[in-house]
């Protein structure tokens, strides 16, 4: 088992958040989600940020927040947000500081899992399939270039998922 940082990535719906906390606590480690950082550091929300700032804006404080994470002296494990490949120094950045763990699920998973959602600024179109759709052809490519695992679980229960996780990761 690395003995550095573990990163989730993955797009958004993948169970990132979830499954990262659920696997710091098999692991024994801090657990870092990037989103609540920054929500936690501006006292602001996601959307408000969006909307004030723009999408430049949120990735801007994005790549800060996760140099600051990685400054962490203490091994965590980190949940990324779906857009933080998008910078190659971030990909750079999370390649150099530990291990990535791609966290992929289907499509019609992605649909299912963000039908109702508020939250997430890119969503809240009217084709939020199409829009997952393209997401997920420019991103792929990007998460599975610096991915250490690509995980697929077989599992949907967050605790049985972190469990198998956490056995592949032992050989890593
Ligand atoms: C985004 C994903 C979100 C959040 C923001 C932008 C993206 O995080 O960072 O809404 O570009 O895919 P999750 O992947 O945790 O939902």
């Amino acid at each position: 088992m690395t003995t550095r940082h573990l990163f989730l990535i993955g797009p958004m719906g993948a169970g990132k958040s979830t499954i990262g906390k659920q696997l710091a606590s098999v692991l024994g480690r801090p657990f870092l989600d990037i989103d609540l950082e920054i929500v936690k550091s501006t006292g602001a929300d996601i959307q408000w940020i969006f909307d004030m700032e723009g999408e430049d804006g949120f990735r801007q404080r994005e790549s800060n927040m996760l140099m600051r994470t990685i400054s962490s002296s203490t091994p965590s494990v980190i949940a990324t947000g779906g857009g933080i490949v998008l910078s190659s120094d971030n990909r750079n950045a999370m390649t150099t500081a530990g291990k990535v763990v791609y966290l992929w699920v289907t499509k019609q998973q992605l649909y299912e899992r963000t039908e109702r959602d508020k939250k997430r600024p890119l969503l809240q179109v009217e084709d939020r399939k199409s829009t997952i759709d393209l997401l997920y052809e420019q991103r792929d490519p990007l998460y599975r270039e610096i991915a250490d695992i690509v995980f697929r679980s077989s599992s949907f229960h967050a605790q049985q998922v972190a469990a198998e996780l956490a056995d592949q990761l032992s050989v890593i």
